[in-house]
């Protein structure tokens, strides 16, 4: 099944950098574990290294999650590949991944939602970089992108227009999206949970767009979002958000 956003199972699972709350976020384990969880989608923040290589990082800088130190821009590959991402010493499925190989372990288990992540370098060639990845890898079907960059999403969107695009909406820069929003064609909105109400999701649904929320990892607040109607939630717990579900479904 292709990647529509008009007729996905919903509610869409997104496992946020993985199953995230089980295992090291944004890594090889991360993602294979949610696959095994029955997520929808694995959820992913891609960005550049100096030499030019994607690879699979949240944060702008190694620190919080390997115990290393330094910018990803600032490093080539050949120092950051095999860095341990919060596994065991040693343990291959838990180093820092490239994009194109958790593309390849899992694109044709699960959807993958790729975060263009180049905040600290907003012009970069990271969205054709990646556009050249995934049509290469023949992922196209398999993918969308998303960012809080809307350069970056419509650097994307002009390279490689068959894949859906999803505008991150921040709550501490909520004027972004509605300056841009005309700039970016986009087939989703993906506020923030505190950005959201009943209103606001019939607001967007009646504007054509798909609600995918982030980051939503307590029972109660997936329940309110259900029964709103939501089209998909970032969650770092797929299987807690799949039992909430089935209990919502049947009340
Ligand atoms: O896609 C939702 C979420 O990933 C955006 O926030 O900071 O976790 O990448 P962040
Ligand atoms: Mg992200």
């Amino acid at each position: 099944m292709p990647f529509a956003p008009e007729s996905l199972p919903r509610p869409f699972i997104i496992a946020h950098r993985g199953a995230s709350h089980y295992a090291p976020e944004n890594t090889l384990a991360s993602f294979r574990l949610a696959v095994a969880q029955h997520a929808d989608a694995v959820e992913l923040d891609a960005k550049l290294t100096r030499d030019g290589y994607i690879v699979v990082m949240h944060d702008d800088t190694i620190d919080r999650t390997t115990g290393r130190h330094g910018a990803v821009r600032e490093m080539d590959w050949e120092v950051l590949r095999g860095v341990n991402a919060g596994g065991k010493a040693g343990d291959a499925e838990t180093t820092i991944p490239l994009l194109e190989d958790v593309l390849r372990a899992v694109a044709s288990d699960v959807f993958v939602n790729i975060e263009l992540t180049n905040y600290a370098a907003r012009f970069d060639d990271l969205p054709y970089l990646v556009a050249d990845l995934v049509k290469r890898l023949g992922v196209v079907d398999r993918v969308w992108v998303s960012s809080f960059n809307p350069v970056a999403l419509r650097r994307f969107a002009r390279r490689l227009p068959e894949v859906p695009v999803g505008f991150l909406v921040d709550p501490k820069r909520t004027w972004v999206y509605p300056v841009f929003r005309h700039f970016v064609p986009h087939a989703i909105v993906e506020p923030h949970l505190s950005l959201v109400s009943e209103q606001a999701i019939r607001h967007w649904h009646a504007q054509g767009k798909a609600v995918m929320v982030y980051t939503v990892n307590d029972a109660d607040d997936m329940r309110r979002l259900f029964s709103w109607g939501v089209d998909g939630i970032f969650t770092d717990d797929p299987p807690l958000a799949r039992q909430v579900w089935e209990a919502f479904r049947r009340t």
